[in-house]
């Protein structure tokens, strides 16, 4: 299908299925007591002897927190990624399916942002942002990437979210805002994932493999950070436990490893096939947990 027929079709879902946080979503519903903000099991140290020794209801803070450093993960994405495509809109002619559908694509992460914003302040957690230097790399990333990083950066965080998200909206044991805000963002995402697959792959035939050295690294860069910092190790703090000891226990337990796996199997299926996973940037990726194999 060419771009124009893949926009042209995005373009009528988005009309048929969009949601507005403000109306869909009770923000004044209290929480409800005993429920999880993130699937128990897939809490970081869920199964770790640190995990033991907190208390129920500290278990239940601590998931809280951790939904929240995902969604201001997904914030900092999605706010790189409204300048990307606003860019990218910038150049093209706007009476073209592509260029408007680019154009709801920011409009979707707009109401994206809000609405995790609205859900961190909600929880009353701190907005968990990635470090110095990643926000200066986010920077630089939002006013010069183009072409294949720039759609595999993306891709990379919308298809773990996607699988994270998709798996809590379906979990009754998870607090019914969660699941809400889980499942307007699945909804809403398999569009932006099926635009930057096809246009990912459109783009890496236009550069020609040989040429994708340097975006191999950007890449390997998202990946790591992705992995890395979906779980910020400051979470670990709202528990009593000291971040860096609660991040290596996170990094080294089975269970959060193979969350890491799971949720990055199919994105990083893609990018194989692609050819997109390999040189200097390896590193990285392999320390990104998502590969699964360290
Ligand atoms: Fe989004
Ligand atoms: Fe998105």
């Amino acid at each position: 299908m060419d771009r124009s027929q893949t926009a042209a079709r995005l373009l009528q879902s988005s009309a048929a299925h969009s949601y507005d946080p403000d109306v869909e979503i009770d923000w004044d519903a209290p929480l409800v007591p005993g429920r999880w903000f993130v699937p128990q099991h897939r809490s970081s140290l869920h199964g770790t002897p640190l995990w033991d020794g907190l208390s129920p209801e500290q278990r239940l803070t601590l998931t809280k927190h951790e939904v929240a450093s995902i969604a201001g993960l997904g914030v900092w994405f999605e706010t790189i990624l409204m300048q990307l495509l606003i860019r990218e809109y910038y150049k093209q002619d706007p009476t073209t399916a592509h260029a408007q559908y680019a154009l709801t694509e920011v409009a979707d992460e707009c109401r994206h942002s809000v609405m995790f914003g609205r859900m961190i302040a909600k929880l009353d957690c701190p907005v968990y942002r990635v470090g110095p230097f990643d926000q200066r790399l986010g920077t630089f990333i939002a006013a010069t990437a183009t072409g294949p990083r720039m759609y595999a950066a993306i891709l990379i965080a919308e298809e773990i979210l996607d699988a994270l998200q998709r798996e809590a909206a379906a979990d009754e044991s998870v607090q019914p805002l969660v699941r809400m805000v889980s499942r307007i963002h699945v909804i809403e995402e398999a569009r932006h994932v099926r635009y930057a697959r096809e246009e990912l792959a459109r783009q890496v035939r236009a550069a020609g493999r040989r040429r994708l050295g340097y975006d191999r690294l950007i890449i390997a860069r998202a990946a790591y950070l992705t992995g890395r910092r979906l779980i910020a190790p400051g979470v670990y703090a709202s528990v009593g436990i000291d971040p860096q000891t609660g991040a290596r226990a996170a990094r080294s337990n089975p269970g959060h490893r193979e969350t890491l796996r799971w949720a990055g199997a199919k994105v990083v299926a893609y990018l194989r096939e692609l050819d997109l996973i390999g040189g200097p940037g390896l590193v990285l990726w392999r320390r990104s947990g998502l590969l699964g194999d360290q």
